[in-house]
């Protein structure tokens, strides 16, 4: 079934209007399609991009049928969804990418965790928690640390909590348990670096973008440092294991995937997302073709575009909001005054205290220099 139109431009629907939408939406512009989105909420960052703005959500009928049938074809911005209702859309004849088996594989981590262990994916040793699950049995399995992960709906490190003794487990049980139902455990990890790598695929093609560094503040991803400084054995073991574990979910479209990098250069896969991702937003610049523009191109089966380093390193740091108030840069002269600086607002109506907001991407040959350009720049943006 051909999804691209010759009548007419074709339309692919994104569900969800968030930042991710936004830059996959503006990608699928510049090449000549349109986009339909749905979000809950009037004038999201991707929203505001298209007429084709439906308001409301998947469990609301009406207007998920509406939106379904603006597009020719359908992609995601989360992987928060349930499957269910991607079957929904295909049911309907529509195609999902990636598609809801896909989805049904990641979006419950303990079922991810457990694809990829059975299909020879390095990941840390976890074990199910249910309510006869005692500390001393987790302790017994993985050892004194240990991290409490929800099994849905984490992002931003909410649903995750690190043990390291008996009240800690109690308090962070009770905790969890308040938000989410279904918990398990995972061995803490005594990783030297954090690395991301994207990865995307048609029926055709599968590709690759450099491996990343990425360092996380508070569970939130804040700088990604591009290509990550590491040997050709671990940058070699990284993109086999990526490639794979996409395999493994029969993914289509552009996956990232995060890993920790252990002492002895062995990786291990922490999670993979199925969409455009944060440690990507880079490629936008540094990259021949971006994360986004190959998101749509694979989403459309159209060939690939070239996933290499246009420098050789670019700096990504992430802005979150500063205050709560409005969504808009308080000193725009200031923060454009480096004649380097690529700065991405998303357009958010409201700014909170670590929501979001934008993100920096300075590219060029000296990593040090643009390291501490980048953070300076940071500290200098009000948003
Ligand atoms: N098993 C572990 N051992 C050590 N650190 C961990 C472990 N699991 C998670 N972390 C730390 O917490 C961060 C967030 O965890 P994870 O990726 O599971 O959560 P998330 O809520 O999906 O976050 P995000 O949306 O930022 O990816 C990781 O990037 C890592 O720094
Ligand atoms: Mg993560």
């Amino acid at each position: 079934m051909a999804v691209l139109r010759k009548d007419r431009n074709t339309v692919i629907g994104i569900l969800g209007g968030g930042q991710l939408a936004r830059m996959s939406a503006m990608q699928a512009i510049q090449l000549g399609f349109d986009v339909a989105i749905l979000e809950k909420e009037k004038k999201s960052p991707a929203g505001i991009l298209t007429k084709k703005e439906f308001i409301g959500w998947v469990d609301q009928k009406k207007i998920f049928d509406e939106f379904i049938e603006a597009s020719d074809i359908i992609t995601l911005e989360n992987e928060f969804i349930d499957y269910k209702y991607l079957e929904y859309i295909e049911n309907k004849g529509k195609k999902v990418i990636p598609d809801s088996k896909t989805i049904s594989l990641i979006q419950d981590k303990f079922i991810q965790k457990t694809t990829f262990q059975n299909s020879g994916i390095p990941v840390p040793k976890f074990l199910n928690v249910n309510e006869t699950t005692t500390y001393e049995f987790i302790k017994s399995e993985l050892g004194s640390k240990f991290v409490l992960k929800s099994k849905k709906m984490g992002y931003d490190g909410y649903g995750n909590a690190t043990v390291k003794n008996k009240s800690e487990f109690t308090e962070a049980l009770q905790r969890l348990s308040e938000r989410h139902t279904e918990i398990y455990a995972e061995k803490f990890v005594p990783f030297v670096k954090e690395l991301a790598i994207m990865v995307v695929r048609t029926k055709k093609e599968i590709k690759t973008y450099p491996i990343v560094e990425t360092i996380q503040k508070n569970h939130i991803c804040h700088t990604v440092i591009a290509p990550a400084r590491v040997n050709e054995k671990i940058i070699r073991s990284v993109n086999e294991i990526a490639v794979e574990a996409v395999r493994s979910i029969n993914g289509f479209g552009i996956f990232g995937i995060e890993f920790f990098l252990l002492e002895d250069d062995s990786v291990l896969v922490n999670e993979i997302a199925p969409r455009p991702h944060n440690t990507g937003h880079y490629t936008i610049e540094a990259c021949t073709i971006s994360q986004f523009e190959n998101h749509i191109r694979a989403v459309l089966d159209l060939p690939l575009g070239n996933t290499e380093l246009v420098q050789p390193y670019a700096v990504m740091i992430n802005l979150l909001g500063k205050r709560n108030g409005v969504g808009v840069v308080q000193n725009y002269s200031e923060a454009l005054k480096s004649n380097n600086v690529h700065l991405h607002i998303y357009g958010k109506a409201e700014s909170r205290i670590g929501r979001k907001m934008g993100h920096i991407t300075i590219i060029g040959s000296d990593l040090n220099k643009i390291l501490l350009q980048a953070k300076k720049i940071e500290k200098q943006i009000i948003i």
